[in-house]
């Protein structure tokens, strides 16, 4: 692990100034920027991974990848190739990337690449296309020099495949990462309860540079024990990520399929359009989703991040339990707990 990275993780949590080293920008008392939001506590991982571009005035762009490489570099149960896998047995992953000029990549049922992030990227910048997916997603890849892996699941993963394979049991357990980090089993644990069922939870960064431009990140493994060839709402631009360099940026997780159905994201932004606070945004965009079927929703977490130009953000979810950090100059690396639709 890089040393800055290293020093960035270690000040989670704790307000650290970091005066000596801010941009122009922030010491004027502009926007608050640059500033990252990632899903999740895990997002200390991402925010750490974003941060050394931010802070050295570098692109949003390059600092949200930068951010969905680390989170992939991490054995998890929900991001990358150590995640939980499909119900044949196979990880396949779903990531997009956003700039400012609306410029967007995505890959979805990816298998055997590492960084699904920085595919997007490519596909972004060196094919007229958005989304590639499967065997012409890998095909791509390689061609693009990222390298073949082996495909096998990791041993966590692999253990709670076969757990799983027990009863085949097919429903979604709210807020993976949180509940398994208040189980002390450590916050990215792959995802696995006694009962067999199964929960999946993304990861996605978004940020203003200290430019004031905007971008973002979404990448996931996706739900643990899928059917196969399930792809949920990470990969889609306007689901699971929106950035408009005029508005905001927002970026959800949770069960894709209800983010999809609302086009998530893409409603987050024009909320902000329309003069909404980013917190009011996703407030609105959440509430729309239970709307539409109050009773299922007591049983499927979704959540939105979004940030807007003057570096305000928000965080709503349909239930508790969710988290997100926030890093900026002035508060390094800071976990908060997210607003809920139902207590
Ligand atoms: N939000 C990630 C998924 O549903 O796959």
């Amino acid at each position: 692990m890089k040393k800055s990275r290293r020093r960035f993780l270690q000040n989670s949590l704790v307000l650290v100034p970091a005066l000596g080293c801010a941009p122009l920008s922030y010491l004027n008392g502009e926007a608050k920027k640059p500033l990252v939001l990632s899903t999740w506590d895990s997002g200390v991982i991402a925010n750490a991974g974003a941060w050394p571009v931010l802070q050295s005035e570098g692109r949003a762009l390059d600092a949200v990848e930068q951010g969905g490489i680390a989170i992939e570099d991490h054995i998890s149960c929900c991001v990358g190739l150590g995640g939980n896998p499909d119900r044949d047995g196979f990880v396949t992953l779903d990531a997009c990337i956003m700039d400012e000029k609306a410029n967007c990549g995505s890959v979805a049922f990816l298998e055997r690449i590492k960084h699904p992030v920085s595919v997007a990227r490519k596909v972004m910048e060196e094919t007229p296309h958005v989304m590639l997916v499967g065997e012409g997603a890998q095909q791509f890849a390689l061609e693009q020099g990222f390298p073949l892996e082996d495909g096998k699941l990791s041993p966590d993963a692999e253990k709670a495949y076969k757990k799983w394979l027990e009863k085949s049991a097919y429903k979604p357990v709210k807020n993976i990462e949180r509940t398994q980090l208040n189980k002390g089993k450590g916050p990215y644990a792959p995802s696995m309860f006694d009962d067999g069922s199964f929960n999946h939870d993304t990861m996605g960064t978004i940020c203003i540079d200290s430019h004031g431009d905007l971008s973002g990140m979404c990448t996931t493994s996706g739900m643990g024990f899928k059917m196969r060839g399930r792809v949920g709402d990470s990969p889609i631009i306007g689901s699971g990520l929106f950035v408009d360099n005029e508005a905001g940026a927002a970026v959800a997780t949770g069960q894709g399929e209800e983010i999809i159905r609302i086009s998530g994201c893409h409603l987050v932004v024009e909320l902000m359009r329309n003069g909404a606070t980013p917190q009011d945004a996703c407030e609105k965009a959440i509430a729309r989703i239970v709307k539409r079927d109050p009773v299922k929703a007591k049983d499927f977490q979704a959540c939105f991040i979004a940030i807007n130009k003057k570096g305000e953000h928000g965080a709503f979810a349909v239930h508790p339990g969710f988290n997100y950090t926030i890093s900026d100059m002035t508060q390094e690396n800071k976990v908060l707990d997210s607003k809920s639709y139902f207590s």
